[in-house]
């Protein structure tokens, strides 16, 4: 059966556009909630394939968004690689074995993505249960972004450690990046082998980096890793996300499908310099979604400028927590029900 999402991830007629948000399986969701009550633990839940299974199909059934995503974190490969992981209430991620110099790279696991089977097994278990109308996303974070944390030890302000390597020992921080976009490009290769029936590339990060060094440490590694997917499966999707470099996008090329657009980016300038040579995936302010009126104004005006070019309707960066289900459950309707032709 095709798939709408798919279809529109190549720039074919779709009855509608079709619709998902990013960050969609998560704590906005009572069913969501009652899950992590129960379990406690956000990474034991990552590494349960029938939790896995359970959580990504929640908002297909209470949204009807036209594509799910595997509930997963770009922080599990590099902790297969090596570096235990935890998440504390009130600061995030943290990493307390961090990266600083070439013998911590050499010792980090080569076969760390073949060690994430949960993974694996989540997307058999989803994909035995998802409509077949539906695409199943899997993800990766960008090398750089999954660096950052490698390297920082948790989330960051200043990129102080890893901007130091930028410019001070750029040789380790780019065998690093190499060590991780390996890894990447297997694990990626293994979801789709589980049936993922696309795969987007998550770069929160990008825009740490002057537009130079943009390409060199982030884009030209995610750059990398679509053209080793496209080579060995030319029909799967391939999405790529960098945030907070609009202004870069001039200079963004390769073979892929889709580009994420971020809120900050108005999708008009996205739409000038891509043209109809990717889909453009975004870009509301997830922030829109407390309010009705504020949802519908910025759908009908990207539904207007979209009209006629390739677009998936999205946010421009992920969901927050406090957001009201039905205001999603609104934005997921409007944007159908306005584009359908
Ligand atoms: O989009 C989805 O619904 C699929 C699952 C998904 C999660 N994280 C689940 C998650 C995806 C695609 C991610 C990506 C991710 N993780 C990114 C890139 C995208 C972005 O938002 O910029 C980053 C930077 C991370 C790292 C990460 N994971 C952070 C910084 C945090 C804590 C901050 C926060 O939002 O609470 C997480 C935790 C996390 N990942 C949660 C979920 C549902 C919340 C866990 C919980 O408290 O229940």
């Amino acid at each position: 059966m095709r798939k709408i999402f798919i279809d529109a991830c190549f720039g074919k007629e779709t009855p509608y556009t079709p619709v998902w948000m990013m960050r969609q399986a998560g704590r906005y969701l009572p069913e969501y909630m009652e899950i992590r009550k129960k379990i406690g633990n956000f990474l034991d839940m990552t590494r349960n394939p029938e939790i896995v299974a359970e959580i990504t199909l929640q908002p297909i059934r209470r949204l009807d968004v036209d594509a799910a995503i595997l509930f997963s974190d770009i922080l599990n490969l590099p902790m297969e690689m090596g570096l235990p992981l935890r998440f504390e209430k009130g600061i995030g991620p943290i990493f307390d074995k961090k990266i600083s110099k070439i013998e911590d790279i050499v010792s980090l696991d080569n076969d760390a993505y073949n060690k994430i089977s949960y993974v694996y097994e989540g997307i058999k278990q989803i994909k035995k249960e998802l409509p077949p109308e539906k695409a199943l996303i899997g993800f990766c974070g960008s090398p750089w972004t999954v660096s950052t944390y490698m390297v920082e030890g948790r989330g960051s302000k200043q990129y102080a450690k890893i901007k130091k390597m930028v410019y001070a020992d750029s040789e380790t921080l780019h065998k690093l990046l190499e060590k991780v976009t390996e890894q990447t490009t297997k694990y990626l290769l293994k979801q789709i082998e589980s049936g993922a029936d696309a795969v987007m590339v998550f770069d929160s990060w990008g825009g740490a980096l002057e537009r130079d060094k943009f390409f060199e440490f982030s884009w030209d590694y995610m750059r990398k890793i679509a053209k080793d997917i496209k080579e060995k499966y030319s029909s799967v999707p391939i999405i790529l996300f960098s945030k907070g470099v609009g202004l870069y996008m001039d200079g963004m090329d390769g073979e892929f499908d889709v580009l994420g657009v971020d809120w900050n980016t108005p999708i008009e300038y996205a739409l000038k310099i891509f043209k109809d040579n990717y889909t453009l995936q975004g870009n509301m302010d997830p922030t829109r979604l407390y309010n009705k009126e504020a949802t519908k104004e910025a759908v009908e005006k990207i539904a207007k400028i979209m009209k006629g070019h390739r677009h998936i309707f999205n946010l421009g960066h992920g969901i927050l927590p406090d957001v009201p289900v039905e205001n999603a459950k609104y934005f997921v309707d409007l944007c159908k029900e306005i584009t359908r032709r």
